[in-house]
This record gives C-alpha cells, sequence and structure tokens, in this order.
C-alpha cells in the first residue's frame, strides 16, 4: 500500500541561525557584484532614480542605495528580507531582475554585518527592518529587527514619495575593523572600491542608462555614464548578420560586433574601450538577461581561448528570464552557461566573428576589397611543415622577382632571404605584441615617408617590366602590403606616374 504524508516520520531539523548566516557570507561576490544585484531590486521595483552613496569613517564607514521604486509595505518588507523569500521555481514577470529570493541577504552580507532596509509605498508610513549578524550569533535564533542603523536618519526620503533605502553597517569586508578616520592609506582604498564600483555599474545597466526615459544611478551626487561595450557612437564599428536562435521555443538574439580598430578611433575612444579589464579580457559574448548584463566578454566555454588579436570581437546575446535554468544562472547574476542544443550554432557564430575580427586587427581597419579579381600579394607568408609553423618570404613578390633578375648574384640573395627567415626574433616579437601590441609601429606608419616613397616607385618599375598597364599595376599595389594602407596615396601616384608617360 502507497505510504501517505501523514505516515511519514520526521524530525524538524531547522538550520541553525547563528552558522548559517555566517555561511551566507561566502557566496563569492565582490563590492560591486555585490551592490549590482541591490541595484537589480531597484529596476525590478520599477525605479527612475537610484542613489549609491559611499561614507567614509573609519571602521564606521557605510554605504547606502535608495530608490524611488515602488517600495514595500511593511508586511511584503518582513517577507523580502526572509532567507528564500521567493520560490525560484516560479515563473516571474519578463521585467523582473530577481530569481532566488536571496540576492538582498546574500549580496550584502558578503560585504557587511549589518543590513537595514526602509522602505515606503505611496501615502504609507516608512516601515524599518534589520538583520544584525553580531545580534544572531549572540542569541541563536533568526531575530529580524524592527530598529535599524544609526545613518537612517542622515538619508532620508524627503522629496520622494515612495522608494526604498538599503543601509549597509558593519562593513568588515571592505574596511579594516581597526581603521581609523584619518587614516589616509585607508581612506583612499576606500575610494579606490567606490570608483571600481561606478565602473561596474556603468557597464552592467549600460543598456537602462541609456536611451529615451534612461534609469540615473547617481554615485555620490554625480550621475553615472552608460559603458557600451560595442561602442555603437562609433562609425568604423561593424554589425555582422543578427541571428535569433531558440531555446524551448523562447527566443534569444545575438548580435555580433567587429570594434574598430584603434587607429579609427580617438586615443581616448580607445582608453574608454578597454572597459574595466582591458581589451583583451573584454572579447567575447556579453550574455543579457532582460537589459541586464550578466557575462561582459567570456567565450562561454565553447572551446575558444582569449587571444589578442580576437579583441575586436564582441558578440552581443540577448536572453529571456524565462530561459533561467537552461542558462545555468547563479544567484550573483555574474554567470551563464548556453544551453546544449544552441551551442553549435554560438560556436559557428564565434569563428565567423572571430575570423572577422582578426582581419580587421592584421589589416588595421583596411577592408581588403574581395570584389577585386587580384590576389592579395604577402611578402611574407606563412608555412606548416612537420607540425611546425615557419615564416617565409614570397619569392613571387614583385620586388623580390626583381631583385632576382637584376642581382647576378643571385645565391647572395637567396642567402640572405634565408637567413631573414631563419632569424625572425619571433620570442621577442611575441612578448611585445602581447604586453604592448597597440605601441608597435605599422608598416611605414603615420605619414607615407621616403622609404614608402622608394618601394612604391621600384615596384611600379618592377610591374612595369613584367608588361603590366599601369592599370593592372594600380590594382596590384592596392592587393599588395603595406600598399593596401595608403591606397589613396597609391592611386595619386598612380595617376601622376601616367600623366608623365603620355
Ligand atoms: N529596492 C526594492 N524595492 C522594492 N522591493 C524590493 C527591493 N529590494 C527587494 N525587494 C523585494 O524583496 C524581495 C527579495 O529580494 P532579493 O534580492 O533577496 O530576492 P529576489 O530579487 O527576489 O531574487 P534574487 O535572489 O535573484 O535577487 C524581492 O523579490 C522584492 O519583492
Ligand atoms: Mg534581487
Amino acid at each position: 500500500m502507497a505510504e501517505t504524508q501523514s505516515d511519514i516520520e520526521y524530525d524538524i531539523a531547522e538550520p541553525k541561525a547563528d552558522s548559517l548566516i555566517h555561511s551566507i557570507r561566502s557566496f563569492g561576490y565582490d563590492l560591486a557584484t555585490a551592490l549590482a544585484d541591490l541595484i537589480d531590486n531597484s529596476i525590478t521595483a520599477r525605479a527612475k532614480n537610484v542613489w549609491v552613496n559611499f561614507f567614509w569613517d573609519g571602521a564606521f564607514s557605510w554605504i547606502s542605495i535608495k530608490d524611488d521604486g515602488i517600495g514595500m509595505t511593511q508586511e511584503e518588507l518582513v517577507k523580502a528580507m526572509i532567507l528564500g523569500s521567493k520560490n525560484p521555481l516560479l515563473p516571474r514577470p519578463a521585467n523582473d531582475l530577481g530569481r532566488f529570493g536571496l540576492g538582498l541577504k546574500t549580496a550584502t552580507f558578503s560585504q557587511c554585518k549589518q543590513l537595514t532596509v526602509a522602505s515606503k509605498m505611496k501615502e504609507r508610513d516608512i516601515s524599518v527592518r534589520c538583520w544584525d549578524l553580531d545580534y544572531i550569533s549572540n542569541c541563536g535564533q533568526w531575530r529580524l529587527l524592527k530598529k535599524g542603523s544609526n545613518n537612517l536618519e542622515s538619508e532620508s526620503f524627503e522629496g520622494i514619495e515612495q522608494g526604498t533605502l538599503v543601509v549597509w553597517d558593519k562593513l568588515d569586508r571592505v574596511v579594516d575593523e581597526e581603521a581609523v578616520v584619518d587614516d589616509d592609506r585607508a581612506h583612499d582604498h576606500f575610494l579606490e572600491k567606490a570608483a571600481l564600483v561606478k565602473k561596474h555599474l556603468a557597464m552592467v545597466f549600460h543598456r537602462y542608462l541609456e536611451g529615451p526615459n534612461p534609469l540615473k544611478i547617481w554615485f555620490n551626487g554625480k550621475l553615472v555614464s552608460p559603458w557600451n561595450p560595442f561602442l555603437i557612437d562609433q562609425k568604423a564599428t561593424e554589425l555582422l548578420t543578427v541571428e535569433p536562435l531558440f531555446v524551448n521555443g523562447k527566443r534569444i538574439e545575438v548580435r555580433p560586433y567587429i570594434l574598430p580598430h584603434h587607429s579609427k578611433i580617438s586615443q581616448e575612444d580607445h582608453l574608454n574601450g578597454a572597459g574595466t579589464k582591458g581589451w583583451n579580457a573584454h572579447q567575447g559574448f556579453y550574455v543579457y538577461r532582460n537589459k541586464r548584463m550578466l557575462v561582459a566578454g567570456d567565450w562561454l566555454g565553447l572551446g575558444f581561448q582569449m587571444e589578442e588579436h580576437y579583441k575586436l570581437a564582441r558578440i552581443q546575446i540577448d536572453i529571456p528570464n524565462s530561459l533561467d535554468q537552461e542558462w545555468s544562472i547563479d544567484v550573483k547574476k555574474s554567470k551563464a552557461r548556453p544551453p546544449q542544443n544552441i551551442r553549435q550554432d554560438l560556436k559557428r557564430i564565434a569563428k565567423l566573428t572571430r575570423e572577422r575580427a582578426s582581419n580587421i586587427y592584421r589589416h588595421r581597419g583596411k577592408v581588403v576589397s574581395r570584389t577585386t579579381s587580384t590576389e592579395f600579394i604577402y611578402l611574407w607568408k606563412q608555412s606548416l611543415k612537420h607540425g611546425k609553423v615557419s615564416y617565409k618570404i614570397n619569392r613571387e613578390h614583385p620586388l623580390i622577382r626583381e631583385c632576382s633578375k637584376s642581382n647576378n648574384e643571385n645565391q647572395v640573395l637567396e642567402s640572405l632571404l634565408r637567413m631573414l627567415e631563419e632569424t625572425i626574433p619571433i620570442p621577442m616579437i611575441l612578448l611585445n605584441y602581447s604586453e604592448q601590441s597597440d605601441n608597435i609601429k605599422g608598416p611605414f606608419e603615420d605619414e607615407p615617408p621616403k622609404e614608402l616613397n622608394a618601394a612604391l616607385e621600384n615596384s611600379i618599375k618592377a610591374l612595369l617590366n613584367q608588361g603590366l598597364t599601369i592599370n593592372d599595376i594600380k590594382k596590384r599595389l592596392l592587393a599588395m602590403e603595406p600598399f593596401d594602407l595608403y591606397k589613396e596615396y597609391v592611386i595619386a601616384r598612380c595617376e601622376e606616374f601616367e600623366e608623365e608617360n603620355t
């Protein structure tokens, strides 16, 4: 006979308040991801403004996050303070940034020991509740206090009809417990952490901060400007084909962007494009849940490495919150794993985007014309023999051909070319490239100098000697390194040449 609920024997084994409350401090947030989790709640509560303030007072420093969202009744507030206040399996409205009923508490306790929340709905009184970890440790019970931080009074709801104020005190994970007010180093450290938080918020919420009726985040009184990873305001940014993909019948959108080569944007824009992690670490997929960024550049375990020459590839993916389980969204909202059925598609898109990005990176932003029948002529060629890569000088390059023709001591030239090929300082180049790729000079960089002029003249002559017309020569040169980088210059010189010789 089947067992009924009432037949089952059990003990009630409640978690111990004083131990569990400390264990939940280790979810792995940092200060920035923790504060972002609180702003998620403000956005879900339809806030138009969020005010984040850092107050320095040595060991008693504190942080406040206030919003003008819909607020909570006293009953709702008490519920909100409970760990696991909502069932993660239940569906949520499409614009809800929450999932687990944990964030407010886990994010807070990762950074501090006292959480006070004051909330007010329109035309209602303010309700206050507070968790104090020291107090819970002492009493061993889940006692939610009805009175909160002493700092509540200095932050008020003046001028706003509704909203929620969160105050973090006892910031033991942010400030040293021994820190005194006039310790300049500790103060600077606190300010540095605040600056990092500001950058993180500008990044993860950029789509809320952009566009019509944007959300306003005020950080220590200053409005936060969005950081858009795709540099969409730059003319040279390319958007490749936008693709919809489907998971369980729900739509995901993938938008691959190729960012401009640094020579196409100002130094300031290039610096700004580096974001918080730097150009190299910011390549890959950017996963957004609703408009909130979860992942800021990652190849999502699809088998690709972060490499310097793919750094211009940044791919936006939009997922709805109804696919949280399929994407294995975590409590911190900082990870996402693509579901099995779209991994192949994402790999394909990543491969194409990476190829294109690497082309732009290598050709310094010049688009090599694919419509011309003229094959691109490289001076250097890569060769693979017995699994080993080496670099060879192209003996078919017009200048090389011309030299070997006119040079009677042909073997001397050949020996020189072989020596050059065998002694390329690859380790040194690689090292410089990975450390300061943007400071490596491009071929005849900046102004076409005398040497470029000479190379151009000699190339034109060499090709004339091979019986080509000036028109064909022009096409050849435009498909040849480094002349492809000096298009206008080459065209003008060929035209001059034609005039001189007619
Ligand atoms: N600023 C706020 N304004 C209004 N309601 C809030 C605010 N912050 C929290 N709440 C309420 O408290 C609840 C609990 O918040 P909490 O961040 O712990 O979990 P969640 O947002 O539901 O899920 P997640 O764990 O994924 O963040 C929210 O669902 C919301 O109802
Ligand atoms: Mg939340």
